[in-house]
């Protein structure tokens, strides 16, 4: 790890930096149309599957498992970080942007899991880490070993720390007693320190690192904290305007490439990145499904708004990787299968694309440790207290606190199960284009119970969802007259036929759904 405080002995060499240009060179994409608009996996490689006992994921383990993936009915997967780290662990102190994380595999790994994600129609899309390097990139290494080392402006210094920041509780500003002196910028821990974006040197460094990827066959990138890419003072380090051309930028190099896709990782700007970007992550949305799915009328109302006024293409999620989005899932809501199944309903049956976060599917809960860590366990593939599954060895990580109780072995041979539902829904999502792709023409919504009508071309589909523990129904009108509603799901549902003025009502069970094709 390099100390902020770490003099460089005079005699050490200082590692070698390529920053060769890429051309693009795209060879198309083997994947359909529209591929991006069904579910994606998130995928923590290090936690997924292991392939080799050593007790730590890799890729070889995760195409093990495409096989699971697709027939899950999974479209996309995006793997955090896989690049060779300084962390060890989640992976976004990145030391080397063009290279496979050694505990991983290899590029050749790599190239063997897009194939078979591939041929399976799925697509991969990797976390890319635009806003900072590790303090032990040699970029970075170099920059701070003398104040003229030709990378030093690849970074932020100032000659002293200028004072008044505070990010998330911390000064930003980190000194270097490394030769070269001065003050460095790094927002989220010492050891990641920010590259200067407005230096167009780094971006073009950054669009050649992203050709790297898009020429071996990837199809498309998560843009990791785009909030961060520039600051402008001590008031004025977050969401600056300088962002969204910059965003604009790269997805113009992205956009060289057939049907690639770009989501931004931006929290409190989730509208604007969508727009630069092509897709952001709907933050705020996920807190809202959680409330409605405990019952709470204002977070339907919520969901509802959001629904109605939200850009096309948005991504969906319930949670992730990072605790200050929640709690596992299942922890958040108490292990109450009810409520898992109208929350799950709302984001994989609703616009936008929604990612699901390993091991969701199945109900895992977080493992009995604090913080991040503890939403990153091993997938509970299987009973086994000591392994669950995960591995031949000793799991790297204690595993999830409920892995002998919910996982994927019990789950596929029960037709009831959570992964069985998640299975149905994205069954549905898969089969109806209306519900994959299908811009929002109506939603209403009636205390607990929410209704969203969306239509790609001709096709309209009907999702209603009751998120009380007793029945309710809702009243819809704008349908076309005497339309007969067709059910998809559940299994055995009525038909229905709206009245000559294009009016129907739909009750349903309790924490239940229902969904028609409009005809
Ligand atoms: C956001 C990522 O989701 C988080 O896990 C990471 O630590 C920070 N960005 C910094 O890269």
């Amino acid at each position: 790890m390099v100390d902020a405080g770490d003099p460089i002995p005079p005699d050490t060499p200082l590692p070698a930096v390529d920053v060769s240009r890429v051309a693009s060179a795209d060879t198309g994409s083997p994947l359909p149309e529209g591929w991006e608009h069904g579910a994606f996996m998130q995928v923590f490689v290090r936690s997924y599957r292991d392939s080799d006992g050593d007790g730590i994921g890799d890729l070889r383990g995760l195409t093990e498992r495409l096989d699971y993936l697709h027939d899950l009915g999974v479209r996309g997967l995006w793997l955090m970080p896989v690049g060779p780290s300084q962390d060890g662990d989640h992976g976004y102190a990145v030391t080397d942007y063009r290279a496979i994380e050694p505990d991983y595999g290899s590029l050749a790994d790599f190239d063997a899991l897009l194939r078979e994600a591939h041929a399976r129609g799925i697509g991969v899309i990797v976390d890319y880490v635009i806003n900072h390097s590790a303090a032990e990139h040699p970029l970075f290494v170099n920059a701070r070993a003398a104040a003229d080392n030709p990378w030093r402006g690849w970074y932020l210094w100032q000659p002293s720390n200028p004072g008044g920041w505070n990010i998330y509780g911390g000064d930003p500003w980190r000194r270097n007693a490394a030769p070269g002196g001065g003050w460095y910028f790094a927002a989220f821990w010492d050891q990641m320190p920010d590259f200067d974006l407005r230096q167009p040197a780094v971006v073009d460094w950054h669009h050649d690192n992203l050709r790297f990827w898009l020429n071996r066959g990837v199809d498309g990138f998560r843009f990791d904290a785009v909030g961060h890419l520039v600051e402008n003072g001590p008031q004025a380090w977050t969401d600056q305007p300088e962002t969204l051309p910059l965003l604009r930028g790269a997805r113009l190099t992205i956009d060289d490439y057939e049907r690639r896709h770009l989501v931004c990782e931006g929290p409190n700007r989730p509208f604007d990145y969508t727009a630069a970007c092509g897709s952001a992550f709907a933050f705020g949305l996920h807190t809202r499904i959680l409330q409605a799915a405990r019952g709470d009328p204002a977070g339907v109302f919520a969901v509802a708004e959001h629904f109605r006024g939200a850009p096309q293409g948005m991504a969906t999620m319930l949670a992730n990787h990072d605790s200050f989005a929640g709690d596992r899932v299942f922890n958040q809501l108490a292990g109450d299968l009810g409520r898992y199944r109208v929350a799950a309903a709302t984001y994989l049956l609703g616009p936008g694309t929604p990612f699901i976060y390993y091991g969701e599917e199945i109900g895992m809960a977080r493992g009995p440790i604090g913080g991040d860590p503890g939403l990153r366990t091993p997938m509970s593939w299987s009973a086994d207290p000591r392994t669950g599954g995960f591995t031949s060895g000793t799991p790297y990580r204690v595993l999830s606190g409920n892995v002998t109780t919910f996982n994927v072995a019990s789950q596929q041979a029960d037709p009831e199960s959570l992964l069985a539902f998640y299975k149905a829904m994205l069954a549905l999502r898969n089969g109806i284009p209306a519900l994959s792709a299908g811009r929002v023409e109506q939603v209403r919504s009636d205390n607990l119970v929410l209704a969203v009508v969306r239509r790609a071309g001709a096709s309209r589909t009907l999702v209603v969802i009751n998120y009380d523990t007793a029945v309710a129904g809702v009243e819809i009108d704008g349908l076309p007259a005497r339309a007969p509603l067709l059910s998809r799901h559940p299994d055995g549902g009525a038909d229905l036929t709206a009245s000559g003025d294009g009016r129907v009502r739909v009750d349903l069970p309790a924490q239940s759904v229902r969904v028609f094709t409009v005809q």
